[in-house]
């Protein structure tokens, strides 16, 4: 006999055929990301970068499983993302079912998709999304043209018009490496929460 088994996930991946995704131009939620990312641009500065890392490092914070950190995420919608419009947790699930399907050989990869937003949960530690969620870039020099939004989003930043910070190489020597680069703060950073 063959037994017929329904996947319940299924009914939790809004993903429609042929969707264009990260369109920063138009769509229904392109508002809220934008104010999101005019916050973002506005207050990631060199200084709030480093009191961020300082508060975060110590990983004392709270203790917890991947599971727990992965089901608190159905209480994040995430405000900068404008192809996603339910809970966090959907997302993480999506990404690594995805991955799943792609590469069903790498279980690493799916588990990378899984695990990818997980430092969003900072969001509901009395950070504001904007210091949590979108795309991170780097600080201490000009701000690139490539960034979502960059044209309006980064003239109120002090950085902006600061005499080091605001120059092509700012605070960094040419080819430094990506590891001493300073990147704004955010989910795709360190998490040290401690997550076991
Ligand atoms: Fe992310
Ligand atoms: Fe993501």
């Amino acid at each position: 006999m063959k037994i017929l088994q329904l996947d319940p996930s299924l009914t939790y991946r809004p993903e429609p055929e042929n969707h264009q995704y990260r369109n920063y131009k138009d769509g229904p939620l392109v508002d809220r990301v934008k104010m999101t990312y005019n916050l973002m641009h506005t207050y990631q500065t060199v200084d709030f970068v480093k009191k961020k890392n300082a508060l975060w490092s110590s990983c004392t914070h709270k203790k917890m499983s991947v599971m727990e950190a992965l089901s608190l995420l159905d209480n994040l919608v995430d405000e900068s993302d404008p192809d996603v419009d339910f809970p966090n947790s959907f997302h993480a699930y999506q990404t690594a079912e995805g991955i799943r399907k792609a590469h069903p050989d790498k279980d690493w990869f799916q588990l990378v998709g899984l695990l990818h937003d997980i430092g969003k949960i900072l969001a509901l530690e009395n950070e504001p999304q904007w210091a949590v969620v979108g795309d991170t870039f780097p600080v201490g020099c000009k701000f690139q043209k490539s960034i979502v939004f960059s044209d309006t989003t980064f003239k109120n930043n002090p950085d902006a018009k600061h005499p080091v910070y605001s120059t092509e190489y700012g605070i960094y020597e040419p080819n430094c490496g990506l590891e001493k680069v300073l990147m704004s703060w955010g989910h795709d950073g360190n998490v040290n929460l401690c997550i076991y």
